[in-house]
């Protein structure tokens, strides 16, 4: 298994729409694999294989409080949503900014496992979040394109002073 670099806000490749996986083979296996430690070693609850610079429809989510629960969703489709629910979110590529974002409280989510077996999950609370987060991802949006556009100013402010002070 291998650490991936994750993109960082504001790179123009996090707006490319991923395209279905066609085959789940062993490369797709790898991927799963090598963005799960990338994730738990960030450490973060959720990674979309745009963050990674890989522009294919899979996702990884752990949203258990000791990394018991992977979840790996390919081609995830959320078929039913309901209720609303505003909680702060964060975002792997986009380190020390946290805001209030409103998403669905629940979702019906379909989609294929590792073995290529569809897959139905309904999901509430913080894991219905995140895999509405990671799902943007996947659509070329970030978390912070639902705030207003003089906080999505501000963000970008922020995190070019702290790449020139990194680099
Ligand atoms: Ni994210």
């Amino acid at each position: 298994m291998a650490l991936l670099p994750i993109l960082r806000y504001p790179d123009p490749r996090l707006k490319k729409v991923a395209a279905p996986v066609l085959k789940i083979d062993a490369g797709i296996r790898r991927l799963a694999a090598d963005m799960a430690e990338t994730m738990y070693e960030a450490p973060g609850i959720g990674l979309a294989a745009t963050q990674v610079d890989v522009h294919k429809r899979l996702v990884v989510i752990d949203t258990s409080e000791d990394k018991s629960q992977l979840r790996v969703f390919i081609n995830p489709v959320v078929e039913r949503c309901a209720g609303s629910q505003l909680g702060e979110e964060g975002c792997l590529s986009v380190p020390g900014i946290y805001d209030k974002v409103e998403r669905a409280e629940r979702v019906t989510v379909r989609y294929l496992d590792l073995d290529g077996k569809e897959q139905v999950l309904e999901a509430e609370g913080l894991l219905a979040v995140c895999i509405q987060h990671e799902i943007d991802h996947l659509d070329g949006h970030v978390f912070v394109d639902h705030l207003s556009q003089l906080k999505q100013t501000r963000i970008r402010n922020k995190l070019a002073k702290q790449a020139r002070v990194t680099a």
